[in-house]
């Protein structure tokens, strides 16, 4: 049977945000623009699709949006995607405005999202964005560099009040359920030690032993990274203060680190990937999800890639740990 040619197609951005998004969403309605194709922009995730919240994206519709922070679409986490009635809503809309193909940009329940539609007949093709780089089958997220850096300038700044005043911080980064983030920033500011909570650690030996041998070879402030998923961070702070009896100090970046103007990496990036969904609902695919393999922007089955898991990068655990003293 001979292919539908795809005339419209949707772009959303769903769950947390993060920087690049905005560049994903510039590279889908220039790609779609260069080859005749029109592009409808669905507000609030999937929500806008249940409910109708949905606009005309031109090329001059994205211009200077690149460089700026946040998803020009707003984003949100839809609950009534998960149910029946949400997602026939979804589907219902997308077949009264003719949309041809649609690409969800966001983390594992965006896929989720976008498997069930494309099983309703909407072809669909995910985009991973995320600052927590989880997305088993990608080796990159868009906003994960963007967010090691915000991170990244706020520890340094840190750092200098801390070694001023001889204490310790203990810096709560974002990753409910990975350590990534927190890996990456820990290692580029030098932390004494990083809790994560994909990895078991004697806080003994790897955080309070640690500590005092820093001291010894005349160390005379720490830092210690602590990823959200990995507990509290105020425990953390008070079970340092009272096994050292050093100056302890907390912060949480929260927030902080999901805004921001997108890093170059983050642009080109979402540009890539942005193009490559695109190419990918042209060449008649759906419930697929683009993916950095290798340095290559490829594409994948949706249900195949929800069932990938992506470790923490045991190399650089190993020579943070190494290099932390
Ligand atoms: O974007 C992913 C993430 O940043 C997690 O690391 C974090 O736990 C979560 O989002 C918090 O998001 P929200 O407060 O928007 O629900």
């Amino acid at each position: 049977m001979e292919q539908k040619p795809i005339r419209r197609i949707g772009v959303l951005t769903s769950g947390g945000d993060a920087p690049g998004m905005n560049d994903v969403i510039r590279a889908v309605v220039r790609t779609a623009a260069a080859h005749g194709i029109s592009v409808l922009g669905i507000r609030r995730g999937y929500s806008g699709l249940i409910n109708g919240d949905i606009i005309e994206l031109a090329a001059r519709s994205v211009d200077g949006i690149g460089r700026k922070g946040g998803t020009m679409l707003y984003t949100a986490r839809c609950k009534e995607m998960l149910t029946e009635e949400g997602l026939q809503k979804a589907a219902d809309t997308c077949k009264y405005l003719g949309i041809d193909g649609l690409v969800c940009v966001g983390g594992d329940g965006t896929f989720r999202g976008a498997l069930a539609l494309s099983r309703l007949g909407v072809p669909c093709v995910g985009v991973p964005g995320t600052i927590d780089n989880d997305i088993g089958c990608s080796e990159y997220t868009i906003g994960f560099d963007t967010a090691c850096n915000t991170a990244l300038d706020c520890i340094d700044k840190l750092r200098d009040t801390m070694q001023s005043h001889e204490r310790c911080s203990v810096v709560e980064v974002m990753g409910r359920h990975a350590g990534h983030l927190a890996l990456n920033v820990g290692c580029a500011c030098g932390a004494t030690a990083i809790l994560l909570p994909e990895r078991e650690i004697d806080f003994e030996v790897d955080v309070i032993e640690k500590m005092r041998t820093g001291r010894i070879k005349g160390r005379n402030h720490h830092i210690i990274i602590v990823a959200e998923g990995y507990g509290s961070a105020q425990e953390v702070a008070d079970r340092i203060h009272d096994a050292t009896g050093i100056d302890t100090r907390l912060t949480i970046l929260g927030h902080i680190q999901r805004g921001g103007s997108p890093s170059s990496q983050d642009r080109v990036m979402g540009t890539r990937m942005g193009y490559a969904a695109v190419m990918a609902l042209e060449a008649g695919k759906t419930k697929r999800v683009v993916a950095l393999q290798s340095g290559e922007v490829i594409d994948i089955d949706i249900e195949e890639a929800l069932e990938l898991t992506k470790d923490l990068n045991q190399c650089l655990f190993e020579a943070q740990r190494t290099v932390a003293i």
